[in-house]
């Protein structure tokens, strides 16, 4: 088999088999197949796209080239759920604590943030003492007894993945639905869930801009899962502004917590209300999503949710008492209230504006290996829509000093537009695809 007569076909419109696919991926990983090659692969995967079985051999190939998780050795339903990236984006601590508390089993791999998007474990890290890399003993075995754990990637997950990726990110190819799919899928698949729930962002601050392409990605990525024998469903959600109010490591633990306390309600909770019943359904741990919502809504009324939190932060080497008293999680020194310079409904708030803010506040990294503050970022003090008056905190930034915070006033002021006239709330969870 020769690379270039692979090309050709793929160029030409041709459908590539098995055999073709899984030379294509293994020869890469191993170096055998140069990047030119495989570059020009993949813009013609863009142009031409693939069909389901294409997509499929590709994901399973990609899978197959590294390490695949067996959780075989944790007893019940085990499920996973993935976001495409947003600005605020905390649901994991929120939502994996509140399914775990209705019984489903969470044994989840996360990844760190970069650039202006954080990443689960950097907010993990915000309890003092939290481990990231504990064995995969202790891993299944705290699954097996509080029913949850999110641990580093360890294993060499989908080696093909970062490869191919790094290449499409230098070559234009990044935005084909087929490539898209198969980097997602195979390495939740490789994570070894029964269930899989997609979480698509559409908007300004997302991958997707429009709907219609979130849904065709959604609809992909929950094709390819259900022919790979997963149970999988996807919600589309809207990405025009941050999630919840909080963007920043130790803020957005904060946010979480107070989510699981029943204390702050709207669009997070919201988000993880709908996933939460998707896992539970699809899961079957619930007869209908109306089943599921009452189970989930008195998780959180019972404290239970909350409890599952502190129990996976204690079997961390964390302390559990941390998630009922946060005084010791970071806190910035400064808190500098960006004030409203005029009155007006909020007309746009830029998330990936605020997310770049966080980022140079000190609160993500610029590169792979940069370090963090965990205490800094911006909370919102309004959301799409709400009314401010001249004078009031638009939001509060919180900073390792009165020059940062003062640095950063003009750039997260720019992410904020105002209107004179009401505006609409954009609907929040666009689409549920089951
Ligand atoms: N996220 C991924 O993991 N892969 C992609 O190709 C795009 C977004």
């Amino acid at each position: 088999m020769r690379m270039t007569d692979l090309i050709a076909k793929k160029r030409d419109g041709g459908e590539l088999s098995t055999e073709e696919i899984s030379f294509m991926i293994q020869g890469y990983t191993r170096g055998e197949i140069p990047d030119y090659q495989m570059s020009a692969m993949c813009m013609a995967i863009l142009f031409r796209g693939m069909c389901d079985r294409e997509i499929l051999d590709l994901t399973m190939s990609m899978m197959h080239s590294g390490d695949v998780m067996d959780l075989s050795a944790i007893e019940g339903i085990k499920a996973d759920k993935h976001s495409t990236g947003g600005v605020g984006d905390k649901t994991s601590l929120v939502l994996c604590p509140m399914v775990a508390a209705c019984g489903v089993k969470i044994a989840k791999m996360s990844g760190r943030g970069l650039g202006h998007t954080g990443g689960t474990l950097d907010k993990l890290e915000s309890f003092p003492g939290f481990n990231i890399s504990i064995s995969d003993e202790r891993f299944v075995e705290n699954v097996n007894r509080c029913g949850i754990s999110i641990i580093g990637q360890t294993a060499d997950i989908v080696p093909a993945d970062k490869l191919l990726y790094a290449l499409r990110d230098v070559t234009g190819t990044v935005p084909s639905i087929p490539l898209i799919v198969s980097s997602i899928m195979s390495k939740k698949l490789a994570s070894g869930a029964d269930v899989i729930v997609l979480d698509v962002k559409c908007g300004s601050g997302a991958f997707m801009k429009t709907e219609d392409e979130a849904e065709e990605l959604a609809r992909g990525l929950t094709r390819v899962g259900r022919l790979a024998g997963r149970k999988c469903a996807a919600v589309i959600t809207d990405m025009d502004q941050p999630l919840g109010n909080a963007v920043g490591n130790a803020l957005e633990v904060k946010e979480a917590i107070a989510v699981l306390k029943g204390e702050e309600k709207g669009d997070l909770l919201d988000l993880c209300m709908s996933i939460g019943s998707l896992i539970l359904t699809e899961g079957g741990l619930a007869e209908s999503l109306e089943d599921a919502e009452k189970m989930l809504t008195e998780a959180v009324r019972s404290g239970a949710a909350l409890k599952k939190l502190a129990e996976m932060v204690e079997a961390q080497d964390g302390c559990g008492n941390d998630v009922y008293d946060t005084s010791r999680l970071p806190q910035a020194p400064v808190q500098y209230a960006m004030k409203s310079e005029r009155a007006g409904y909020i007309s746009r708030i830029d998330a990936e504006g605020v997310g770049l803010v966080s980022m140079h506040l000190g609160g993500g990294r610029i590169t792979k290996d940069s370090g963090i503050d965990l205490s800094v970022g911006v909370l919102l003090n309004k959301k799409l829509g709400d009314y401010v008056e001249a004078g009031e905190t638009l939001a509060i930034i919180h900073a390792a000093s009165e020059e940062s915070a003062k640095q950063q006033e003009e750039s997260l002021r720019a992410c904020f537009n105002l209107s004179d006239s009401p505006v609409q709330r954009p609907a929040f969870i666009k689409a549920v695809l089951r």
